[in-house]
């Protein structure tokens, strides 16, 4: 399968979609960023699973019991003949319930589920996950989510309805003026009737959220900071990983918990994919990703920016978490 080309016009110059972005993040100014979608390579895919079963990281459980609890009920609000596409399937394990609903409601016939990732590890784990749900097929997609999407789409049977599972609470990795650019993208690949079922994070005591993002024992440190190591082994890059500390902290503007890497001691290192030698100032921070957090008020609005009209909403009140349908209008 080909690879997304996101980073068309700077293959020339770079020999990676990966190095050309590190080059931008890291020139950045005066913010030093890198995109979080490359934190998940095969080491940090599998931290990752270890986050979602830290006590700390309630994000991860309450989804699964919102869908344990409501998956017929979710699939009871669409037709017969959906066809599923999953933007960043992870391991596939909360998607397991709906599938098994939607299969169970259509008894003659397959349903057909289409993971959207762009890391095939992950791609892998789902693959081996889901592969046993009866007249389920799966037909992954190695793309990022847009491109995946409109592919889905492009190729989706006569007849079918297109359901959309956004969950995790990845939308809230996107500022909130971005996230309802994303949902329109999406919604502009949608016909009427359509849906897409998006899993948020909702605010909590700051307290709970800081611990989220910041366990005692260091998983989350070392899921961020392999971001640095995967550019030292796949970009024959010098960084000192030593001279980093996992940084999590609240931006109340923004309604956010931010994530960064700070450098400790004043650092130079090269990066010699990227054609950069980068300096950091004691203390100065790399911007890896923030994570939104919402109330459940704000889904309906939201919706109806992006062309979309919320029609239920399921929350898990033990952590705080909503499950939300939305239908293209
Ligand atoms: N989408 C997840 C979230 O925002 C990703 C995540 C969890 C994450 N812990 C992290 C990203 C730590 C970067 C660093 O909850």
């Amino acid at each position: 399968m080909p690879l997304a080309t996101t980073h068309a016009a700077h293959l020339s110059r770079f020999p990676s979609a990966f190095a050309a972005a590190v080059h931008d993040g890291l020139t950045h100014s005066p913010q030093k960023e890198l995109p979080s979608m490359y934190l998940y390579d095969e080491v940090g895919s599998a931290l990752f699973e270890v986050i979602t079963a830290l006590p700390e990281y309630g994000v991860t459980r309450a989804e699964e019991r919102v869908l344990s609890a409501h998956s017929a009920d979710i699939v009871a609000e669409l037709p017969r003949n959906v066809t599923v596409a999953e933007l960043g399937s992870g391991s596939g394990r909360k998607t397991r319930r709906i599938l098994e609903a939607l299969s169970k409601k259509r008894p003659s016939g397959a349903t057909e589920y289409c993971p959207i990732e762009i890391s095939p590890a992950a791609l892998q784990l789902c693959k081996r996950e889901l592969g046993d749900i009866e007249r389920v097929s799966i037909v992954g997609y190695e793309r990022d989510y847009l491109a995946g999407l409109a592919e889905v789409s492009a190729n989706r049977r006569e007849g079918e309805v297109l359901l959309v599972l956004f969950l995790g609470s990845t939308i809230g990795n996107f500022s909130r003026l971005a996230a309802t650019r994303f949902l329109k993208s999406i919604r502009g690949m949608l016909k009427p009737g359509d849906a897409l079922l998006l899993g948020m994070d909702l605010l909590k005591p700051l307290d709970t959220l800081i611990a989220a993002y910041d366990d005692p024992i260091g998983v989350t440190a070392a899921f961020n900071l392999n971001l640095l190591a995967r550019i030292n082994r796949e970009l024959d890059a010098d960084i000192p990983l030593d001279a980093f500390q996992h940084l999590a902290r609240f931006n109340p503007d923004a309604r956010s918990i931010e994530m960064h890497l700070r450098a400790t001691r004043p650092v130079t290192a090269t990066i010699r994919a990227a054609k950069l030698t980068v300096e950091f100032r004691q203390g100065e921070t790399i911007w890896t990703e923030s994570s939104h957090k919402y109330s459940a008020e704000e889904v309906g609005p939201l919706a109806s920016d992006a062309g979309f009209r919320c029609t239920r909403q399921w929350t898990d009140k033990e952590w705080g978490f909503a499950e939300s349908l939305l239908v293209a209008g």
